[in-house]
């Protein structure tokens, strides 16, 4: 991660809710808060770790970020090095410029490439949009960018099915740094793949991180690709944040009840760490009408009654030197368990 800590994204307050239509009048009938006042600062050359259960809204802030989904509240300020600007109020223009910084890479190559094109016919699109207006010029850019992702270039001339899972994927990240971006958006990006290729995948995007010099926010429900991915680490509990930390903090000194519980399902190979594992009772809450107070309380083993009346809010503590984000009423109590 930079040492000087220079901010590529700062996400303030961000909510991002999807209207729930009802009868033929379509009436509103009220929200689905999958993004519910997000706080965040993403550094300049880190990987960022998102993770937490299926549904808390994690593919919702990838979105939010892009704007592919339209966002309800809040600012997101992108420094493209020369200026900063606010994501949520630009024009279709602007958007388009800041499109060519901002990536994504989604789970599943299958949907996102298009099966009647060809890879290079699949590739092209961005460039040209993008101002690559000769074909030999876009060839000879996609060649490279196959050579970047480890394939070949005459692979450029072969359709989809032509594929493994993997290459798609590699095809899909090499789409993504087709127009050179600043950050991208991993979402699930190496979940579909088995586990050796997608080991291959995450070695080859951290090699491509530290050449270009990007940015990753890696969406993952997988908590071993997090830790092996990432530097920074944030869990997400029904739209908001609950704790962020640097990955060894996270895992050393966790400060949420959440966390915790996220760490102890993962199976540890080391047999003198005993780690007792944590069962979530109940499901996760709707979040259409989340609980009051602390979203994580009728889960919780440690509930007072603050919990269920106060909202806490994500406040900033220093675990080994290092700033460390909890939003549990009893964040340090968390320390001495
Ligand atoms: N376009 C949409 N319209 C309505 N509700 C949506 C929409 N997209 C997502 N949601 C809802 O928002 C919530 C968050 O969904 P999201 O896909 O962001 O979760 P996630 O953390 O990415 O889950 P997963 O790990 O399963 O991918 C869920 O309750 C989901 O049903
Ligand atoms: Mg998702």
């Amino acid at each position: 991660m930079s040492e000087s800590k220079e901010t590529i994204l700062k996400l303030r307050g961000v909510k991002t809710y999807f209207p729930i239509q009802k009868g033929i009048l379509k009436r509103t009938a009220g929200y689905v808060q999958a993004v519910d006042g997000v706080n965040l600062d993403v550094y300049r050359g880190e990987t960022l770790g998102l993770v937490g259960e299926s549904g808390c809204g994690k593919t919702t802030l990838g979105k939010s970020i892009l704007q592919l989904v339209k966002t309800t509240d809040g600012e997101i300020l992108y420094n493209d090095r020369t200026r900063e600007r606010d994501l949520c109020k630009l024009n279709a223009r602007e958007m388009m410029e800041v499109h060519r910084k901002l990536q994504i890479v989604f789970q599943d190559p299958h949907s996102s490439l298009n099966p009647a094109f060809t890879v290079f016919g699949s590739l092209q699109d961005p460039l040209k949009t993008h101002g690559v207006n000769s074909k030999a010029a876009r060839r000879k850019i996609i060649g490279d960018l196959l050579e970047s992702v480890n394939m070949r270039r005459e692979h450029m001339d072969l359709y989809p099915h032509e594929f493994s899972g993997g290459q798609r994927q590699r095809i899909g990240i090499a789409r993504a740094l087709s127009i050179e971006p600043d950050l991208i958006v991993c979402d699930e990006a190496v979940s579909a793949l088995d586990v050796s290729i997608q080991a291959q995948v995450l070695k080859l995007l951290k090699e491509i991180k530290e050449k270009r010099n990007l940015t990753y926010i890696f969406i993952t429900h997988d908590l071993s690709v997090v830790e092996y991915i990432s530097d920074r680490v944030a869990v997400m509990y029904l739209g908001k944040i609950v704790e962020l930390a640097e990955v060894e903090d996270l895992y050393a000194s966790t400060m949420h009840p959440y966390t915790k519980a996220l760490l102890s399902a993962i199976p540890v190979a080391d047999l003198d760490k005993k780690s007792k594992r944590i069962i979530l009772e109940g499901d996760v809450p709707s979040p259409v009408d989340p609980p009051a107070g602390c979203s994580f309380h009728p889960r919780c083993s440690q509930c007072q009654d603050i919990c269920r009346n106060e909202i806490p809010p994500l406040k900033r503590y220093m675990t080994n030197g290092t700033e460390h984000y909890s939003s549990c009423h009893f964040a340090e109590k968390q320390l001495d368990k």
